[in-house]
């Protein structure tokens, strides 16, 4: 047991009023020069930093050493900073206590590791739906049509599993990054299970805007990105069951991934333990500091507000744009599926490219337009089956929004659609 050089967690606190965003007065130029406050409603692609996070990092920098290497006292308090952050971040997705939480560069990294995992002959089953980081990794993999109900969703995967035989993993994403949608998680993870099969979530656009809680859910793994999550400093995690995990090969080859080496020709024997075995080399501490503090000052807030504010948001959104002729909203399953607070649309007359460029040239909004590194789901949406990346005309635009998004900012966009819409 570690000596103790931070003081230990506070008891849970009354909810805290909803923390402020770093960035929330920036100014940017518009055409012709003048300078507006500039409405960020990328939040889908990186979130602002928390003033929290931004406040963490700070405090833990001038104490910044090394890591589970040094005696000195810098490093010991380093250490342990990182440590209490890995557990901080287990029990922000309610983790079982057994659960291997281990800290990686984003999602991206985190799903590619869980890859590098799966036992011989796995077989891995995504939908066309998911975005590029889940839909990619897998060595041997079943790809399903997006489904046109949630239920379809589950019985498409019922019937798949039924099909597979040795180990098998279902790879789903709780909210989508084109959408905002949610998906099934809980009905997805009963079925895998009734089948001996494995689930991982993907739950880079779920864990800003929603409770997510592994051990209730009965999830496997998780996985999502700190930037997504107002810690932009380059942590993600991937959490859960440590067996597979601990029997793979290490991801990297390298130092504290060991606990020994012998001499040329003499055997490596690597860590058992998955959180050292998977995080050979210098950890990234400052980002797990950064992302503990997000999740942190998420909790001390309470979902409640932030749910409650969010969805008042996305609703005066989702509305204005409905209102507007020739602009539409994509979406699976319909406008009164449960969604988070992304949205993704198109603009008749316009690629996603003129529009975006116009919201940003004209009116200081800051959106996304492409393909969301989701192709194929996207093609589906839009009904298209041409449309290389470079196609604007297969494209949407993408608004996103989160603490720190105001009713100035979701009026700006829906006044600025209208006058693009009938131009
Ligand atoms: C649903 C989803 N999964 C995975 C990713 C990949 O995240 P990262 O780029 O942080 O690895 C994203 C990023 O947009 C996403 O939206």
């Amino acid at each position: 047991m570690p000596v103790l050089l931070l003081p230990a967690a506070t008891p849970a606190a009354p909810a805290r009023p909803i923390p402020a965003v770093l960035g929330a007065d920036l100014q940017v130029p518009v055409k012709g020069g003048r300078l507006v406050p500039y409405a960020n409603l990328d939040y889908a692609a990186s979130a602002p930093c928390l003033e929290p996070v931004s406040a963490a990092v700070a405090a833990a920098l001038p104490a910044y050493s090394s890591v589970h290497r040094g005696a000195g006292y810098a490093s010991q308090l380093t250490t342990e900073r990182y440590e209490r952050a890995r557990h901080t971040v287990r029990a922000f997705v309610g983790a079982r206590t057994d659960d291997a939480a281990i800290f990686t560069r984003n999602t991206t990294d985190a799903m590619n590791l869980l890859a590098r995992c799966l036992p011989e002959g796995t077989t891995v089953v995504v939908f066309d739906t998911e975005h590029h980081a889940s839909l990619l990794p897998w060595p041997n993999v079943v790809r399903l049509a997006p489904p046109a109900f949630p239920g379809e969703a589950i019985r498409a995967v019922d019937e798949t599993l039924a099909e597979i035989e040795g180990p098998a993993l279902l790879v789903v994403t709780a909210a989508s990054n084109v959408t905002g949608e949610l998906w099934p998680i809980a009905g997805l993870a009963h079925i895998a299970h009734r089948h001996g099969a494995r689930i991982a979530v993907d739950a880079a656009q779920l864990v800003p805007h929603r409770r997510l809680n592994l051990a209730a859910l009965d999830l496997d793994y998780v996985a999502f990105s700190g930037h997504k999550l107002y810690a932009p400093f380059g942590a993600g995690a991937l959490i859960g069951r440590p067996d597979w995990l601990a029997a793979a090969e290490p991801y990297l080859l390298g130092g504290g991934a060991v606990t020994s080496v012998g001499a040329d020709g003499e055997e490596t024997l690597w860590s058992d333990d998955p959180e050292v075995r998977h995080e050979a080399g210098t950890p990234n501490v400052l980002g797990a500091v950064a992302l503990a503090a997000a999740c942190d000052a998420l909790t001390a807030t309470g979902w409640t507000s932030l749910v409650r504010e969010e969805e008042r948001l996305v609703t005066r959104l989702r509305a204005g744009i409905a209102g507007i002729e020739g602009v539409r909203e994509l979406s699976l399953w319909g406008p009164d599926h449960p969604r988070v607070g992304i949205v993704s649309f198109t603009v008749d007359g316009l690629t996603a490219r003129e529009a975006a460029e116009a919201l940003s040239a004209d009116h200081g909004i800051g959106v996304r337009d492409g393909k969301f590194c989701a192709h194929p789901f996207v093609r589906h949406l839009l009904g298209t089956s041409d449309g290389g990346c470079e196609d604007g005309t297969a494209s949407a635009v993408r608004a996103s929004i989160g603490i720190g998004t105001t009713d100035e900012h979701v009026d700006r966009l829906i006044e600025a659609l209208r006058a693009l819409a009938t131009q």
